[in-house]
């Protein structure tokens, strides 16, 4: 089947969004975000979140039909998120899907979130086809406030290999912790940006997680952001005990610039070793204006092709999901059994 027109939903964590393609074309990527709801937490609160995507998802859907300007019997299958992710969230679209599926007599197809972000890159919009398509094989570094992971993927639909993730905080979710640290205000990641900017990244220098010889035999492409956020925490509270005044710009360049190079420095040295040259980013951390130079230079001094989606398919969508649908479609997949459930840990 070539083509299909596929409507994705994800409800993964706190994003509700509706995507629908038309193969690897985009023709709507509708989100609706319960943020806010989180912030005074802190964090992204489970529950809320999943009841947030109970009164999200059905106005999502109307207005991702209505941008793509089709009628919700054209499509051709249904592609939801089926894990990882929070449970409760992940049980709400689920459950949205089936019923869809089931009242249109359509097929639905349960996907992997993480594998979903990695088939952004193959959307185009109507207007522009023009950027070249996902090659393969390709090293793909995910950083979200959800999952921080580093995927081999030698063919989207059947050769995926996690090559290694984070043991402890997500980077996205360090972002946020020490941001909470120096009393920015939740998502962490944008005001840390913001303040780093006049700061000085060589200030402080703070520790990079598994990055120690003992470390690397076991977790090599694995990430730990927990003893980094203790060390900004340590070492902010030093200032405080001393009376001394806190420099927020420093520290927050101190922090991003670890975390970047923590990062990057796994993601090349997995192109490297496995001798793919391409990188593709994805998550919502990508929107780091600091991760996204680094990537720039790091890679081209290896001659490793650096690809990065526009931001609005990094951050969790529906649109990717949907593609990911249709490559499964294409790729003459059997839709899923319609007793599947949420799994929370779902391996790639
Ligand atoms: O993919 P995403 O939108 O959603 C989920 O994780 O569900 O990612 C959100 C995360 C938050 O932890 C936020 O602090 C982080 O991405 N983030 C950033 C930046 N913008 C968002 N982290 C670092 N730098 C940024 N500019
Ligand atoms: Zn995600």
């Amino acid at each position: 089947r070539t083509n299909p027109l596929v409507l994705g939903m994800e409800t993964s964590c706190d994003e509700t969004g509706i995507g629908i393609v038309r193969g690897t074309t985009l023709l709507s990527n509708t989100i609706a975000s319960s943020m806010d709801e989180h912030a005074r937490y802190g964090g992204v609160v489970p529950e809320v979140a999943a009841r947030a995507h109970l009164e999200e998802l059905v106005p999502a859907i109307r207005a991702a039909t209505a941008e793509a300007g089709i009628s919700l019997d054209e499509i051709d299958a249904v592609a939801v998120t089926s894990g990882p992710g929070l449970s409760g969230a992940l049980m709400v679209g689920v459950g949205a899907a089936k019923a869809l599926a089931v009242a249109l007599g359509k097929p639905v197809y349960a996907v992997n979130h993480l594998v979903g972000h990695v088939g952004a890159d193959l959307l185009r919009t109507e207007d522009d086809q023009t950027d070249a398509p996902l090659e393969y094989p390709t090293i793909a570094l995910l950083v979200s406030g959800g999952h921080t992971s580093l995927l081999l993927v030698r063919d989207l639909v059947s050769d995926v290999e996690l090559l290694g993730e984070t043991i402890d905080d997500a980077a996205g979710e360090a972002f946020d912790k020490v941001a909470r640290i120096l009393g920015l205000p939740y998502p962490g990641g944008p005001q840390i940006d913001r303040v780093a900017l006049v700061g000085n990244p060589a200030a402080i220098r703070f520790p990079r997680g598994l990055s120690q010889t003992k470390d690397m035999a076991r977790h090599r492409y694995d990430f730990s952001f927990s003893g980094l956020k203790t060390s900004v925490a340590r070492w902010v509270e030093q200032r405080q005990d001393a009376s001394e005044p806190v420099p927020i710009a420093d520290v927050a360049a101190s922090f991003r610039e670890a975390v970047v190079d923590i990062l990057l420095t796994k993601a090349v040295a997995a192109c490297v070793d496995f001798e793919v040259p391409r990188l593709l980013l994805g998550g919502g951390v990508i929107a780091n204006a600091r991760l996204r130079q680094v990537a720039a230079e790091r890679t081209d001094a290896a001659g490793i092709a650096l690809r990065i989606p526009p931001l609005s398919l990094c951050t969790d969508n529906g649109a990717m999901i949907a593609a990911l649908g249709a490559q499964l479609i294409m790729a003459g997949h059997e839709p899923s059994a319609l007793d599947f459930g949420a799994d929370s840990t779902l391996p790639v």
